[in-house]
Order: C-alpha cells, then structure tokens, then sequence
C-alpha cells in the first residue's frame, strides 16, 4: 500500500480550467497575491493524510513528530489532535508545544547538549520523557531533578553502529558520532542510574539511524540491536526495560527520481523484525515509540517565490533569479539537495528551457534548482517548490537581514496566516545602540 510520503506534491494538488495551479482549493497565484512572496504554504489535508497513514500503518505505536522538521503552534496543534506526541530538542520547541495546549506528557527532550535552564523548563512543564544522551546529562538531570523533588523517565539514546547511505551530516546512527552512548558504555551509563542516580526511572533505550532514509533493512539492524540490549541489561542488571524508541528517518520524494519506501512497507519490516528479536532475545513485547518528522511535514509543504531579473552566461546557464533562496531554504545548499518546481500561473507561452533557480542573497551558492525544464520564464511568473514543508522555515534565517517569510495553511478552499511575515521593524528588534554611540 502506498503513503503521502512517496508523493511529490500535496494530495490536493491539481490545475484550474485556466491552468492554474491550486492547493487545498486555493489558488496559488490569489495566495501570493494576498500574502506576498516568498510564501510557505501548508496543505491541511495532507498533513492529516500522513498521520493517517502512519497511525493505520503502525498500530498501538506511539507516534512522535520530531518537531525539529517544522514547530510552529498551529501545526503542533494539528499534530496534537492527530494524537501525536513530540519529539523535542530545545527550550523552543517545548515552549511551542506548550503554547499549543499539547498534553506535556507526550512530550520527549532529546539532544546532545541540554542547558541547565532546558532542563529546569522541561521538569517545571512535568514533560514524559527525556532521552539522555552522555554521562554527563545524567548526573545534571539527576542534581536537576533532585533539587526540585521530582522523579523522571528517561531512555538511553544508543549509537547502533548502522550505516546508512544518505549525506554524510544527515547520519547521526554510525559509530563515530556527537550522539548518544556507544554500545560499550551502556552497561556504564545503566550502573550509576540504578545505584545512584534515585531520581532517574530507566524505561528504555532509543536509537536514531538517520535522516532521507530510502532502505528498510536498517531498521530491522536497529530493531535487532536495542531488543538483544534490553534483553542484555535487563538479565544483567535485574532491570524491565520495556521501551524502544527507533527515531526517525523515513525518506521522502523530493524529485521523480527519489524512491522512498512506503510507511506500510516499512511498519512491515519493523513488525516482523520486531516478532522474530523478541522470541530470539526472550523479552516481553515492549512498548514501540517512533519519531518521524521529514516524511510527516514535508509533502504537505511548498513554497511560492516571485521571478525576478535573469541573466544569459554567454554560451552558459541561464540563471532566474526568485526573490528568496538560501535564507528560506538552506538545504541545497547545505546539503546539495534536489528539489522539483512548477510554474504556478498559467503560461501562454509553453516554450520549455532550461534554467538554474537562483536565490537573491549574496553568495555564489545560492541555487535553489539546476538544470530545470521550465516554461519560458517572465518576471512575475510565481513559482511553487514542492516538499518543501520540512527543514525549510524550521532552519531557516535573517541571511542578508532579510524578513522571514509567511506561513499559511490552506484546507477546503481557505488560507489562514500560521506564522506572520517579518517585518523590516523585526529585523532591528532586538537591536541595541549603546548610548554612548549616540549623539
Ligand atoms: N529523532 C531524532 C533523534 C533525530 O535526530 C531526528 C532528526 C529525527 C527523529 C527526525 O528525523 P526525520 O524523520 O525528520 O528524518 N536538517 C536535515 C535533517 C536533520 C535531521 C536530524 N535529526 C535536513 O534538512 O535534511
């Protein structure tokens, strides 16, 4: 059975009598028009759509969006009424969730480098879990903790030691990374936290593999090693470990040639590999929690840009110049990344040509598409870049101390503001001119 994240575009995607293209039954052209350009633009329904996926495809999991991918309060609300819990990695994204009436106890604080003041936040808000990722955590949750009376759940994230082929700053599972403990110092971490650290409740282990994951058999590598752990530490430390946390990763379609497997086929391997440890490592069922963020937002996101002036290279690329680019987008960039466009306006002139999107901030490498086969382009022409939902606006900047964009979500033919446009007076806002530079 297929899922939204092997398609391209939002599910709501089609093109008016006049050749327009619309979302959620909205015109995108009317959108820039009333919002203004760059403009992120988020599709309800299919939003919805893979949540449903992913909650027929994974029964009795629990489902948690690593809210790193895109955490603004509308779509932790969306989420939440999915019945999604939350994935967290800072003070930020705790305080969204928070700020969108997201039941705390649904809430897990990752990351490899928690502050104090993370912390303390975290246990005033009484979050679900935290998962503790080095020696040194452990004993600062534990004073934390200590010093405000409060007893928390923890999982122990591991690094697997699972290779998995996706960009090399993507991959956070492999033996040589800043993340979590290495299989040879679990039984290290587990010691102090049974004898010691009495305000700790160990509940399981977790594991992260990586991100843009195309490959399936990764996962049932990872299954194999948290069960056969959870099976070790629980004989060896007399322990009921009985939580596994498998984190994230499942890919997504950024262009045609992007295969990602779907959600089903992958419930598929991580069930059946899950039957075959537990009966090979003679454990109870444990409780599965998986974090998907990507393939969860990044479908129902695209984002409209404005063409704007172009230039010929003599015997050479012609570049179109949008008005965003790298501030709005940092993954080509960053990571090389592929992305699909359209001509969002209908085009009379249906001459095809090929040309690279180009950013406007003042770097070289702000290039949004190469080499892409589009109608002949005009100033004006408004263009829609797919998938563009996840790791757009969440790692988006002030590059150049331009405004951040808009966000709005369309459903049933409406647009509603989620995250307002910046504004040349949020941009000096936290500016501070010493006075004796005045005068
Ligand atoms: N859980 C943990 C512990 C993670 O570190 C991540 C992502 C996820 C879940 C969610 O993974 P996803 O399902 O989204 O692949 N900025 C990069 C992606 C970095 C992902 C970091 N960790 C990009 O734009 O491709």
């Amino acid at each position: 059975m297929g899922s939204i994240n092997q398609d391209l575009k939002p599910i709501t995607t089609t093109v008016d009598e006049s050749g327009n293209l619309q979302i959620g039954g909205c015109s995108l052209v009317e959108l820039t028009e009333k919002y203004g350009t760059p403009l992120y633009v988020i599709d309800e329904e299919t939003l919805r759509g893979i949540c449903k996926d992913y909650k027929r495809a994974f029964p009795n999991v629990n489902m948690m969006y690593a809210s790193k991918a895109l955490c603004t309060s509308a779509i932790a609300k969306i989420l939440s009424s999915e019945d999604f819990g939350f994935d967290t990695v800072s003070a930020g994204e705790i305080y969204t969730c928070k700020n969108a009436g997201v039941d705390m106890k649904k809430i897990l604080f990752n990351g490899n480098n928690k502050s104090y003041d993370e912390i303390k936040l975290a246990l005033d808000f009484d979050i679900g879990r935290f998962s503790v990722d080095n020696f040194f955590e452990l004993s600062l949750l534990n004073e934390i903790a200590k010093s405000e009376n409060k007893y928390v759940d923890i999982l122990l994230r591991i690094t697997p030691g699972i290779e998995c082929h996706t960009h090399e700053y993507i991959q956070t599972g492999h033996l040589d990374s800043k993340f979590g403990f290495d299989l040879t110092q679990i039984d290290e971490a587990v010691e102090p936290i049974e004898n010691e650290y009495k305000n700790l409740r160990l509940r399981g282990l977790h594991a992260h593999i990586g991100s843009q994951i195309f490959e399936t058999q990764v996962f049932k590598d990872e299954i194999e090693i948290l069960v056969r752990e959870i099976s070790r530490l629980n004989k060896k430390f007399n322990i009921k470990l009985d939580e596994i946390n498998l984190g994230g990763g499942i890919g997504v379609k950024y262009t045609q040639k992007d295969n990602p497997p779907s959600v089903f086929d992958i419930a598929k391997v991580i069930f059946e590999s899950l039957e075959e440890n537990i009966q090979k490592y003679n454990i109870e069922r444990p409780t599965i929690f998986i974090e998907p963020g990507r393939s969860i937002i990044s479908t129902s996101g695209v984002t409209l840009y404005t063409v704007g002036s172009s230039k010929q290279v003599p015997n050479g690329k012609k570049y179109v110049a949008l008005d965003g680019g790298m501030a709005d987008n940092p993954r080509p960039s960053l990571y090389e990344a592929e992305y699909t466009a359209q001509v969002a306006n209908a085009k009379e002139n249906k001459k095809i040509e090929k040309v690279t999107l180009a950013g406007k901030y003042c770097e070289s490498g702000d290039i949004l598409i190469k080499d892409i086969l589009l109608p002949e382009l005009e100033e004006g022409d408004i263009i829609c870049v797919y998938n563009t939902g996840a790791y757009n606006y969440s790692m988006a900047s002030n590059y150049n101390r331009r405004e951040k964009p808009a966000m709005v979500l369309v459903n049933k033919s409406q647009s509603d503001i989620i995250v307002k446009r910046e504004t040349l007076d949020d941009i000096i806002s936290k500016d501070v001119i010493p006075e004796r530079l005045k005068g």
